[in-house]
């Protein structure tokens, strides 16, 4: 007796990924292949060259993922086959429009090919239940914290489903924040495994960053003033012949994003009473944030959970978890879906 396969694809950004999950949540396949070097020399990602790198890629990830799937299986007679499959996932959005559209028509050809049910998934949900990879047993109320390249927000997760944001960016996004600081200092993208790696050997408190809208009860984030602050250093030190000291400047960066990430945390727990706290997104594979947030908030009583650290970048094992949630409950799409670029949480 064969155990009910769920395929899901993820495109958003730049990064082709396919993952399988059988109906318990196993997770049997997980294939990424990402453009990021194709994206490095302009210093950020170009949506063109995005949408075509998908194009390119896409079948070779989905046919390695049935390969992938078949050996944790024990199979020895090849791969899954799509007949093989229960339903096909697909993130429907936030993310390029160009690069959406990739996968979403693919994964509309091969589930209809196929005939198997198709389930579209939103991305940000994605990032949230990445958390259930490494907590199945998650369970709300919670405060999630969403930190990516795109979105930095505060969410009271009152069930699943229904999703109070606290909070969001007025400007930059934190992931978005750690990219422009590591091109001001010509370090390359993408920038937080960068920023993070160098911040090991630094001083946190070298230099006094601004800390924005940190007062008690605000949970709106603003990040442009601090990259200012860093490109103004920068400028200063340069001019006035001292030679910067990366891993120091690297260090006091992260500490005055993560203070205020900590702090408002504390503030929305504390407001609404929950006791459990996770965290998602690309910047949530932050060794330093990881660790503040489990160590501070678990003083404190608080349950925390973080996504398997391959988990928070984008990935499609988390859009598994979504699609598999939604097929249990028989949450399936039309055929006439669109991508769409604007989704919110
Ligand atoms: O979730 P993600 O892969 O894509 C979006 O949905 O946006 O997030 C990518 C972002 C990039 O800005 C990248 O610099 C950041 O996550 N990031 C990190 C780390 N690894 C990736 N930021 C801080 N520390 C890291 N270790
Ligand atoms: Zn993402």
């Amino acid at each position: 007796e064969r155990r009910q396969l769920i395929l899901a694809i993820e495109s958003s950004c730049d990064e082709t990924a396919v993952a399988i999950v059988d109906v318990e949540g196993n997770l049997l396949a997980n294939q990424v292949s990402t453009q990021i070097d194709f994206h490095a020399r302009f210093g950020g990602v170009v949506p063109e060259i995005a949408s075509r790198k998908h194009v390119e890629v896409i079948v070779g990830v989905v046919d390695a993922a049935l390969e992938e799937a078949a050996e944790s299986l024990g199979l020895t007679g090849g791969a899954i086959t799509p007949a093989e499959l229960a339903a096909v996932g697909v993130t429907q959005g936030p993310g390029l429009v160009g690069a959406l559209v990739v996968g979403v028509a693919f994964a509309k050809g091969f589930a209809l090919a196929a005939d198997k049910p198709l389930i579209c998934v939103n991305h940000l949900e994605g990032h949230l239940f990445a958390n259930k990879l490494t907590t199945p047993d998650l369970e709300p109320p919670f405060i999630f914290t969403l930190v990516s390249g795109g979105h930095t927000m505060l969410v009271h997760v009152r069930a699943w489903g229904d999703y109070e944001v606290l909070g969001e960016t007025l400007d930059d996004a934190v992931g978005e924040a750690f990219d422009k600081v590591a091109k001001a200092l010509g370090l390359g993208y993408p920038g937080g495994p960068i920023i993070s790696r160098l911040a090991e050997g630094g001083n946190p408190k070298a230099i006094d960053f601004p800390r924005a809208l940190n007062s008690r009860g605000d949970y709106r984030f603003s990040l442009s003033g601090l990259k200012t602050a860093v490109t103004l250093y920068i400028e200063q030190e340069t001019a006035a012949g001292r030679a910067i000291h990366l891993p120091d400047l690297a260090a006091s960066f992260e500490a005055a994003v993560f203070d205020v990430q900590y702090k408002k945390a504390k503030c929305a727990l504390r407001e609404t009473g929950a006791r459990e706290y996770c965290i998602g997104g690309g910047v949530a594979a932050n060794p330093h944030l990881r660790q503040m947030m489990i160590e501070k908030l678990g003083r404190q009583g608080i349950r925390v959970t973080v996504p398997p650290q391959n988990a928070c970048t984008d990935n499609a094992a988390m859009i598994a978890v979504v699609a598999r949630e939604k097929f249990l409950r028989g949450e399936f799409a039309e055929f006439t879906v669109d991508a769409d670029p604007n989704m919110t949480l």
